[in-house]
């Protein structure tokens, strides 16, 4: 599939001889009068006093659109459109200024283009700004106001407003991406009708938590930048410091690439728009670029997109058309596809992870074996520690090469459909594939030896840490099926050999180790105490939830009983205990590396229970004690969903020591909804007690050292990092972004925490962290 090349910042609206015929149309009039009007073809539109701008008619598709235009210009731009998506006008039709609103006449589909109460005048400014005013000169409306996907200099985006994207450079209705400043204080880019959640992002300025009325400004130099309520600028997005005169045009615009760019123009006879920034240089990022199950490739920097394989192409000329199936798949009944189909590889390829199932898998044979064996499973992506099984359609597909998932996708063994996408590949492309294909893996070659080498350099005092190089195949995983096991309650007295070893016992219950007699298999056996009165089906039905959560930084839930009033939960045995016994044990510490690790795997958990799974699961109950650690030292999530299993007052009885804050979130005390930024809160506190190997109340220490998130942020603003890193060897700048992390994490006000995807994005340094503020100066200034 062929793209169209966006490789010209702008291609002129209408030929040049229509664009002087037009001019010549064009009133050089300051003040607009009640009762003016404008047809198509003569008196076509208003200029502003300097001529650069004008309001009025310009050609668009067969027919007109209104909007308003840089006309100064041989190539005529477009910097906003009434009623974009509206059909294009005919020649016959007028424009009216009417005292109510602009309209057209003889009416098409609807008469109004622009609607305000109690216009008396109007006047297209030299700012490229149309404004309507009453008989009080009051600005009753103006374009600025109403931005479509243009910003010029002294225009401003208000928090909670946002840029669509035109469908095309020659369409200017309403394509498929957004710039949106945010009420959080980001400025982020989506695809359209996508929440504003991070999953979808694909740009952001990095500016969470700046505050609720951030705005996006325009300086007459060119310089983009954030102000916040009390006008601090809090971030430049771009530096300016560009000629700021009369001669220079600017403007910003969301292109329909996805990529929002900051352009100039020179009014000399002579000058042509240049592209002076962009959000991103890599036209694959914007997701969505490609359609369903295809796939963005960047090819001499222009954005290719392609089928996967064993797929064909809907329209090849419409990139975002996608691919479909070039045969139909028959129904699934559970059958073993093994002889049928076989998974096909794409290297280095990633799509929005939306999988059913993830499996911890270390060998790729597996995984396609996991998949060609599961007849719901339609592709896999595989990243050398885990397996992901997906359905179709798959969306925002792309190569990266700085990723190692490998995609895997099931195709017909015996394709006797010819694959028109290869055959396109076949001529010109071939060589650029083999290009990117061995510069992939020679990145992925060296890659492997870096990490291999930090690995042993870095953790060589942990002897588990060779351990995971071997990690066996678990096949037992393989046939797991996700419907729980119901245990009657002797089973259960037989496997825990009559209830003799305990293993642990918290808030929700006591749990005690056991054995599946017929495959030898370690369990861990929780017998739930104060269960809500709730009946069997609540019951069933929560657990039906838990049972479906499958992700590698979870603890496995296998079965349960119910018996009577006996409530009991079984899951899978954890032999290297919970991330308290190794965090707080001076002869078990990990070392720094390994502790960012199990950070970063214990957000993802996190990450999986509040956006991922299909229904939200807060745990309320986060503290290192129930985040256990398996075999390989990979931390896995435990007790989560049990909140809604035991009696309400159950969940809020976990301070530990009365008179500190402990683990749990300062909503809770203050009886305010609890949402999951109150699990955010309590990863807050896990992470600084990763970051600092201490508990976060030892009242061993002095006692104005004794809790630590009292200390962290006094410690950080002072620069006075040294009393929390204690006796580590660490790199102090990796410490304090990681302080950072946590501060954001703690802070008193939910919504200024982070949502765990962001967590997660700055725990693996791929965004920038704003210094937090002091996690309790919201409520302190009330
Ligand atoms: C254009 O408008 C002006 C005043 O608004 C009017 O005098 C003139 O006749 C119009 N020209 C045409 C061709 O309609
Ligand atoms: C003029 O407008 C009418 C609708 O009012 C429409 O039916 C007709 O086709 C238009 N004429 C042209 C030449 O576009
Ligand atoms: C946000 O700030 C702008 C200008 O600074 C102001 O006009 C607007 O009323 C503010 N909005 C809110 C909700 O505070
Ligand atoms: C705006 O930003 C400045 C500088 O970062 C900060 O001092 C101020 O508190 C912020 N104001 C608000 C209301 O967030
Ligand atoms: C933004 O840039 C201006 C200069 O153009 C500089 O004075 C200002 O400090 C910068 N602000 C930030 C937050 O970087
Ligand atoms: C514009 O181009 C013409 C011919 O290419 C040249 O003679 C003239 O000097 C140029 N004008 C400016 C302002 O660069
Ligand atoms: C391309 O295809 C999509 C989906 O089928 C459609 O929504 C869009 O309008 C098409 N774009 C163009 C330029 O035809
Ligand atoms: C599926 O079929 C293959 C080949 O016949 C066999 O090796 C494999 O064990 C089967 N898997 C299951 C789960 O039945």
């Amino acid at each position: 599939m062929l793209i169209t090349s966006y490789s010209m910042p702008f291609t002129v609206g209408f030929v040049l001889a229509m664009a002087f015929v037009v001019a010549q149309a064009q009133q050089m009039q300051s003040s607009i009068r009640l009762g003016s009007s404008l047809t198509p073809t003569t008196n076509s539109s208003w200029l502003s006093r300097s001529g650069v701008y004008a309001f009025g008619f310009y050609k668009q598709g067969n027919g007109y659109a209104v909007g308003i235009f840089l006309a100064g210009i041989p190539q005529t731009t477009i910097v906003w459109t009434a009623k974009r998506d509206d059909p294009p006008l005919s020649t016959n039709v007028t424009l009216d200024f009417t005292s109510g609103g602009f309209s057209l006449k003889p009416t098409q589909g609807q008469s109004f283009v622009i609607e305000y109460t109690s216009g008396s005048s109007a006047s297209m400014l030299d700012s490229g700004n149309f404004v309507i005013y009453n008989a009080r000169q009051d600005i009753v409306w103006q374009s600025f106001e109403h931005p479509t996907d243009t910003l010029l200099p002294g225009q401003i985006l208000f928090a909670e407003k946002e840029l669509f994207s035109a469908k095309s450079e020659s369409d200017h209705s309403t394509g498929i991406f957004r710039l949106k400043m945010q009420g959080d204080g980001n400025l982020v880019q989506y695809p359209v009708n996508t929440p504003d959640t991070a999953q979808y992002a694909y740009y952001s300025s990095g500016t969470y938590g700046g505050g609720k009325n951030v705005t996006l400004n325009f300086a007459a130099d060119g310089h983009l930048y954030l102000l916040n309520d009390t006008s601090s600028n809090i971030k430049n997005i771009t530096n300016g410091g560009l000629p700021a005169d009369q001669a220079t045009i600017y403007l910003m615009r969301i292109d329909a690439d996805g990529i929002f760019r900051l352009y100039s123009h020179d009014l000399n006879p002579n000058g042509s728009w240049s592209m002076v920034w962009e959000s991103s240089n890599d036209k694959c990022d914007p997701k969505g670029v490609c359609g369903l199950n295809s796939y963005c490739v960047l090819l001499d920097l222009e954005a290719e997109c392609r089928c996967l394989p064993g797929f064909v192409s809907a329209n090849q000329r419409n990139k975002t058309s996608g691919c479909s199936r070039n045969l139909v798949a028959d129904g699934c009944e559970h059958k073993n596809e093994t002889l049928k189909y076989t998974m096909e590889e794409l290297e280095s390829t990633t799509w929005e992870d939306i999988s059913y199932v993830d499996l911890t898998l270390s060998d790729k044979e597996a995984c396609k074996r996991a998949c060609l064996e599961d007849c719901n499973c339609e592709a896999a992506l595989f990243d050398d520690t885990s397996c992901k099984k997906q359905r179709l359609p798959l969306r925002y597909g792309r190569r990266q090469v700085s990723t190692s998932n490998v995609a895997l996708i099931k195709v017909a063994k015996s394709t006797t459909i010819p694959d028109t996408n290869r055959i396109v590949e076949k001529g010109s492309k071939r060589k650029g594939r083999t290009v990117i294909l061995i510069i992939s893996l020679s990145l992925a070659a060296f890659g492997s030896i870096l990490f291999a080498i930090s690995v042993i350099v870095l953790c060589k005092h942990n002897v588990w840490a060779y351990k995971r190089v071997n990690t066996p195949i678990r096949d037992s995983e393989l046939n797991e099926d996700i419907a729980l096991r119901p245990y009657t309650y002797e089973e259960l007295e037989k496997i825990t050999n009559n209830f003799t070893e305990e293993v642990g016992r918290g808030a929700s219950g006591t749990v005690y180790k056991g054995v599946i007699l017929a495959s030898q298999k370690p369990v861990a056996v929780k017998r739930l105490e104060k269960v809500a009165a709730e009946g069997e089906k609540e019951f069933q039905n929560e657990l039906k939830v838990i049972g479906k959560t499958h992700h590698k930084n979870l603890v496995r839930l296998l079965g349960y009983c119910l018996d009577g009033p006996k409530r009991l939960l079984v899951y899978e045995y954890m032999s290297n205990g919970s991330l308290a016994d190794v965090l707080f044990a001076p002869d078990r510490q990990p070392c720094w590396e390994e502790r960012m690790r199990i950070a970063r795997n214990i957000a993802r958990g996190f990450l999986y229970l509040h956006e991922e799974c299909d229904t939200q699961i807060i745990h309320c109950d986060i503290k290192p004690q129930n985040i256990l650690m398996d075999e390989y030292m990979c931390p896995k999530i435990s007790d989560f969903g049990l909140a809604k299993l035991l009696k309400a007052d159950q969940t809020r009885t976990t301070t530990g020591i009365r008179g500190t804050k402990g683990y749990v979130a300062p909503e809770w005390h203050r009886k305010m909804p609890i949402t999951v930024k109150a699990d955010v809160y309590s990863f807050g506190i896990v992470l600084l007690e990763i970051i600092c190997c201490r508990r976060n109340v030892d009242w061993s220490l002095p006692e104005e050292e004794a809790v630590l998130d009292e200390l962290a942020y006094p410690c950080f603003e002072s620069g006075e990092l040294g009393k929390l890193v204690g006796e580590q060897e660490v790199d102090t700048r990796q410490f304090e972004r990681m302080i950072k992390v946590a501060l954001w994490c703690v802070q008193d006000e939910p919504s200024l925490r982070p949502s765990m995807k962001k967590v997660l994005l700055m725990l693996e340094g791929t965004v920038e962290i704003p210094i937090p503020p002091s996690p309790n100066s919201i409520l302190s200034t009330i």
